[in-house]
C-alpha cells in the first residue's frame, strides 16, 4: 500500500512528542534516513532536541563540513572522534567485529553527549530493511544488531522503522530537505571501515576516500543506487619505469530498490576505462582497478 506521507509525518511527530520526556539526542549522519529523523524530531521537540554528528574519520571527502553547513540551523553538535574510532579499530580484520566496534563507539559518544545536555532518549534513523537484515542474522547493522546491550538511554526511538528507502525519500521531499539529502546515495553507518578489506589504517583510508570521490563524480549521471570504491589488498603494477606494489581498488556500481537485492550496472566501457585511468593516475599508491561483476545475492553491496 502506498505511504500516506502527510499522515506519516503527523503521526511520527506526535509519537516522538509522546515518547520523549525531557530531552533527546538524534544521531545525524547526513544520510537521508537520519536527516529525516532529525527534522521530524526537531518539529516534535524543538529545543529539547540535540542533533549530534559524529565525525568517525570514516566519512567521505568534505562530508563532515557539508553536513555541518546544511544542519547548522538545527543546532548541530559536531564531535570529532577520528582517533577514538581508529584506535578502537586498530588491528581488527573481522567484518562483524568492525561493525560492532563502530556501533559501540558511536553509542558511547552519543551517551557522552546526552549526559552533557541531560538527555535520556536517543532517536535514530533505522529503516525496515536494516531491521530485517539484522534480525535475520545476515549482518549486524551498526544501528541495529551492532549496538551494545548495556546502553544508558531510557529509550531508543526509531520513527522510520517500518519504511523502505524510497518511502523515506518521499518523506524527505515533503519535509523540503535539499535534493542533495533527499536523493543521496545510501552510505553505510560504519562508513569506509566496510570499504577496506582487512585492517584499517590512515594510508588505506586516504586511498579509499580519494577513489570514492572519483567514482561518485564519474557515475553521478548514471543514477546508481550506490556507486563507490573499496580497497581490496595489494598487487603489482608498472608506473613510469618502475615496477610497483600498490593497492588494488574495486569499483562497485549497483541498481536496487531496497538494498535487499541488487544488480550490477552495465556501464559503458569508456566510462569504466576513464574511472580506472583516473584512479591509477591520481592516486599514486594504487596499482590496479577492478570492476565488481557480482549481483546481490550472492554478493553483498558493500565488501564487508
Ligand atoms: P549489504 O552490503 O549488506 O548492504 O548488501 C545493504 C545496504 O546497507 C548498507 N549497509 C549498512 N548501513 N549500517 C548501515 O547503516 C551498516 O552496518 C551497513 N552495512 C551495509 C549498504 O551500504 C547497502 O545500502
Amino acid at each position: 500500500m502506498a505511504l500516506n506521507v502527510g499522515r506519516f509525518i503527523e503521526e511520527a511527530i506526535a509519537e516522538i512528542g509522546q515518547q520523549v520526556k525531557g530531552k533527546a539526542v538524534v544521531g545525524l549522519s547526513g544520510g537521508v534516513d537520519s536527516s529525516v529523523c532529525a527534522v521530524l524530531a526537531s518539529r516534535a521537540l524543538e529545543d529539547r532536541l540535540v542533533p549530534v554528528y559524529v565525525d568517525s574519520g570514516l566519512m567521505r571527502q568534505f562530508e563532515s563540513e557539508r553536513i555541518e553547513e546544511i544542519f547548522s540551523h538545527l543546532g548541530l553538535v559536531r564531535v570529532n572522534a577520528e582517533d577514538r574510532f581508529l584506535n578502537a579499530l586498530h588491528g581488527i580484520i573481522d567484518p562483524e567485529e568492525k561493525r560492532k566496534i563502530v556501533g559501540e563507539t558511536f553509542i558511547r559518544v552519543f551517551e557522552e553527549e546526552a549526559r552533557k545536555v541531560g538527555a535520556e532518549y536517543l532517536i535514530q534513523g533505522t529503516i525496515y530493511p536494516d531491521r530485517i537484515e539484522s534480525e535475520g542474522g545476515i549482518k549486524s547493522h551498526h544501528n541495529v544488531g551492532g549496538l551494545p546491550l548495556d546502553m544508558e538511554f531510557a529509550g531508543i526511538i526509531e520513527p522510520l522503522r517500518d519504511l523502505y528507502k524510497d518511502e523515506v525519500r518521499e518523506v524527505a521531499r515533503a519535509l523540503d530537505l535539499p535534493m542533495e539529502i533527499s536523493e543521496r546515495m545510501p552510505y553505510p553507518g560504519p562508513g569506509l571501515a566496510v570499504r577496506i578489506v582487512g585492517e584499517i589504517n590512515k594510508e588505506k583510508l586516504a586511498v579509499v576516500r580519494a577513489a570514492n570521490t572519483i567514482v561518485e563524480h564519474e557515475l553521478e549521471e548514471h543514477n546508481p543506487w550506490q556507486a563507490f570504491a573499496a580497497v581490496l589488498g595489494m598487487g603489482t603494477g608498472v608506473k613510469g619505469d618502475n615496477r610497483v606494489y600498490g593497492w588494488v581498488v574495486a569499483v562497485r556500481a549497483v541498481s536496487s530498490r531496497d538494498a535487499m537485492t541488487a544488480d550490477v550496472l552495465e556501464l559503458p566501457w569508456s566510462v569504466l576505462r576513464r574511472i580506472s585511468s583516473r584512479i591509477t593516475g591520481e592516486i599514486p599508491n594504487v596499482s590496479r582497478v577492478v570492476y565488481d561483476l557480482t549481483p546481490k545475492p550472492p554478493g553483498t553491496i558493500e565488501f564487508e
